[in-house]
């Protein structure tokens, strides 16, 4: 793999060049086109199992590679997260029950660059509270995206996405942050979903990162299951989580996974 792309901030941060942010945007595009495809194949009864095998057929149909099949051991295409699974749910036989909330998380590799998006989906009639949180978690990552600008730091985004949530009486997951991305799955830094403003690497043209913040309608705690992947809610709450990958212009920001139908949103169009 080619990782001399570009140089390394004194933060090990790597610049990536003006040509890269379109490898970005392919990449980005087929991962917002599978989680786009998969809506109508989410319903009650439905398995999450049989969602994951039809997201790894998407993959291959779209030309790409998944990026989570072999990594550490991850045997799957996705990760399906339901209700109080806060992140890294393992796809399985159990089925979706009517009211149910879950993210799906898809990462592709085409042509050496990684795409990594997550989103929300309901099953069946929405229950108010669940409604607010996705609507809060979805808004919080906006606001973070918001605070994505040469010379503002990686604090700025964690203090914007924090003080939201607060304000609305949930809580942001700590245990789990965003992190770089590009021609690698998981590099420096890592995206800190809290945090204090003028905090943190100063954020310059050329940065790749996902922003995925992880909101709780209880507290903020987690534990991982013995499976070692499966993330939860210690108290059961509720939890959401919306991800996008972005790059960082002159101006501001780009979104590489924009759903090419508008539909990143499950509720409000
Ligand atoms: N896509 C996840 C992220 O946002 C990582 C999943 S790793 C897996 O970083 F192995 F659990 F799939
Ligand atoms: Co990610
Ligand atoms: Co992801």
């Amino acid at each position: 793999m080619n990782s001399t792309r570009g140089r390394l901030t004194k933060d090990g941060i790597r610049i990536y060049e003006p040509k890269d942010f379109v490898c970005m945007a392919k990449a980005g595009h087929v991962a917002a086109t599978i989680l786009d495809e998969i809506a109508p194949h989410i319903f009650v009864g439905q398995t999450t199992g049989e969602i994951d095998r039809i997201i790894t057929g998407m993959v291959i149909a779209h030309g790409a590679k998944s990026a989570t099949i072999g990594y550490k051991g991850y045997q799957h295409a996705s990760c399906i997260s339901v209700n109080h699974v806060v992140c890294h749910g393992i796809p399985a036989d159990k089925r979706i029950k009517e009211g149910d909330i879950l993210n799906i998380d898809v990462t592709v590799i085409l042509d050496g660059w990684f795409g990594d998006t997550s989103r929300m989906y309901v099953a069946g009639k929405l229950a108010r509270r669940s409604e607010r949180l996705i609507q809060v978690t979805h808004d919080a990552l906006f606001k973070g995206i918001s605070a994505v600008k040469p010379g503002n730091t990686f604090g700025d985004i964690g203090n914007a996405i924090q003080t939201y949530v607060e304000e609305h009486r949930m809580s942001v997951v700590k245990d789990f942050c965003g992190h770089g991305l590009g021609q690698v799955f998981h590099a420096p830094p890592n995206v800190l979903h809290y945090g204090r403003p003028g905090t943190g690497p100063v954020l310059e043209e050329g940065m790749f990162f996902t922003i995925e913040p992880m909101v709780n309608l209880g507290r903020p705690e987690t534990k991982v299951l013995a499976d070692d992947w499966t993330a939860v809610t210690r108290d059961k709450s509720l939890s959401a989580q919306f991800e996008h990958s972005v790059g960082v212009t002159s101006q501001g920001f780009e979104i590489f996974t924009l759903s090419p139908t508008d539909t990143f949103h499950p509720t409000y169009k």
